[in-house]
C-alpha cells in the first residue's frame, strides 16, 4: 500500500496564542487537501486555540516536545496525558534545536518515543547531521544511530506507524536545502535500517520526512522522490506558502 504524505508544520518558538489563531484561520482553506496529513506542530500553550481554530478542518495538532514521565515534579513540562487529554495525536521528538540547546540525547528521545507509543501518539522522531559529519563522511553512521538507539524497544508495529524526520542540521533554517538526491538518498538509508531493525515490512510502512529549509519551490521535487513521504516544514509553515508545500503537486 502506497504511504500517505504527512506534511508537517513545526512552529518552534513562534506565535502567541492569539496569532496562531489567525495564522490557522489564514492557512485553513489553503491547506485543504485530503490526499496528505496535514499537521500543526505547535507550541504547547498554542495547542488548544489551534485546535478549536482548526475545528471542521483537515488540520491536525501536534505538539513539539513531551516529557517521559506520566507526571509529578518535573517543573516546566508537559506530560504524554496532558497531550492525549486535548486530542493531540503527534508529537515532535528530538528535534536537532532540543539536542542543542536542551541536551537531549539519543537515550532521553527514546524514553520519550516509548512514551508517546504507550500514550497512542504518533512520534515524529527528528535525526539529522552536522555539516561538519557530513564533511567528514559519517553522515549515514552518524544517522543509524539515532535511529536505532531512539527505535530501542518499539515494537514493528508500533513502528509501522511512526514518522521519523531527516532534517540535516546544516539546512535548517539556512535557506540551504539539501539536494533532492542527498535528501533522497539519506531518507533511503534510514529506511534500510529499519529493515535491519524489523523487516521489510515496517520499512516499506514507516513514513520517513525530509526537513531543512522546505520551501514552495523545493516541495514538489523532495516528495517525488521514491523514499521521502512528506516534510517537516519550519519557516515556510508560518506563511501562505504552507498552503502550496501541501498541495505541491
Ligand atoms: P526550516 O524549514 O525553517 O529550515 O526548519 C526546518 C525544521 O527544523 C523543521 O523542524
Amino acid at each position: 500500500m502506497a504511504r500517505k504524505k504527512i506534511i508537517a508544520g513545526n512552529w518552534k518558538m513562534n506565535m502567541t496564542p492569539s496569532e496562531a489563531v489567525a495564522l490557522v484561520n489564514t492557512l485553513k482553506p489553503l491547506v485543504a487537501n485530503d490526499d496528505v496529513d496535514v499537521v500543526f506542530c505547535v507550541p504547547a500553550i498554542d495547542i488548544i486555540p489551534v485546535m478549536e481554530a482548526a475545528k471542521g478542518s483537515n488540520i491536525q495538532v501536534g505538539a513539539e516536545n513531551m516529557y517521559y514521565e506520566e507526571k509529578g515534579a518535573y517543573t516546566g513540562e508537559i506530560s504524554p496525558a496532558m497531550l492525549t487529554d486535548v486530542g493531540v495525536k503527534y508529537v515532535v521528538l528530538g528535534h536537532s534545536e532540543r539536542r542543542q540547546y536542551f541536551a537531549e540525547t539519543n537515550e532521553t528521545v527514546n524514553k520519550k518515543v516509548l512514551k508517546a507509543f504507550e500514550h497512542g501518539i504518533t512520534p515524529i522522531m527528528c535525526c539529522g547531521e552536522t555539516l561538519e559529519q557530513r564533511e567528514q563522511g559519517v553522515t549515514m553512521d552518524f544517522i543509524r544511530q539515532q535511529v536505532k538507539v531512539g527505535m530501542l524497544g518499539v515494537t514493528a508495529d508500533q513502528a509501522k506507524t511512526a514518522v521519523i524526520a531527516y532534517e540535516p542540521i546544516w539546512a535548517i533554517g539556512t535557506g540551504k536545502t539539501a539536494t533532492t538526491e542527498q535528501a533522497q538518498e539519506v531518507c533511503k538509508g534510514i529506511r534500510e535500517c529499519v529493515a535491519e531493525i524489523y523487516d521489510d515490512a515496517t520499512a516499506a510502512a514507516i513514513r520517513i520526512q525530509y526537513g531543512g529549509s522546505v520551501n514552495a519551490k523545493t516541495a514538489a521535487d523532495l516528495f517525488a522522490q521514491a523514499d521521502i513521504d512528506g516534510g517537516l516544514v519550519g519557516g515556510a509553515a508560518l506563511k501562505p506558502d504552507f498552503g502550496q508545500i501541501v498541495n505541491y503537486k
